[in-house]
């Protein structure tokens, strides 16, 4: 990244909008949230928020997905897997969905986002309530077994490094407001806990 990017600018002070977050979500008949799903790669992140989003456009609800590998096709394709890079990766998809619900939408970040530090300060970004840590549990072996994309057979022939639970670190949430086990449970009836969870909330 260059000096000009990194470098904060001094003498920016936020122009403070007349309208709140609140007021435009209003329109919506919605309170907005960050649900922040975190886990290793093939644990069902984006399934999850894939059938998430489905299940609360179908109630009426104003969503958007945020999903690691569509923000790293566009916005953060400049970033690698290095901790560095993961780091820039989390802080992005956090101020993005901080934005996202300023503008009143309920927000559902699919990211691996392996380190609890960064999560903390996504979590910090936003209203007491509005972050809601989702923990996809799913254990190391069913995740390497399923191997969609073949990454994790990939890592382990040392032809992919940095590699999230092989070559590279996953701490897992502490106080997660919410665990899925996408192994003990059937996406539907997982998705149907976190929209429950989120409507009783
Ligand atoms: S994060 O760690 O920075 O949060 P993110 O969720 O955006 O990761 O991207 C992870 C995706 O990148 C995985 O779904 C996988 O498809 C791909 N990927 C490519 N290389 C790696 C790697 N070394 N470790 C983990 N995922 C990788």
């Amino acid at each position: 990244m260059n000096e000009a990017v990194t470098m904060p600018i001094s003498g920016i002070r936020p122009y403070q909008l007349s309208l709140s977050s609140r007021e435009r979500a209003a329109l919506k008949l919605q309170r907005p949230r960050c649900l922040w799903l975190t886990g290793l790669s093939g644990a069902g992140k984006s399934t999850l928020a894939n059938a998430l989003e489905l299940q609360l456009n179908q109630l009426g609800l104003h969503t958007f997905v945020l999903d690691g590998d569509n923000l790293r096709a566009g916005l953060c394709r400049d970033l690698g897997m290095g901790d560095e890079s993961r780091k820039e990766n989390i802080r992005r998809m956090a101020e993005v969905a901080r934005l996202m619900v300023d503008a009143g939408l309920i927000v559902i970040v699919a990211a691996i986002s392996p380190f609890r530090a960064e999560r903390e300060v996504a979590r910090r970004l936003f209203a007491e309530g509005d972050f809601i840590e989702v923990y996809v549990s799913t254990p190391f072996a069913v995740c390497a077994q399923r191997d969609p994309k073949g990454l994790y057979q990939a890592a382990r022939e040392g032809r992919l490094k940095d590699f999230t639970g092989i070559d590279s670190p996953y701490e897992a949430p502490l106080c997660a407001e919410c665990e899925i086990d996408t192994q003990a449970l059937e996406m539907r009836e997982a998705c149907q806990r976190l929209a429950a969870f989120l409507i009783n909330k």
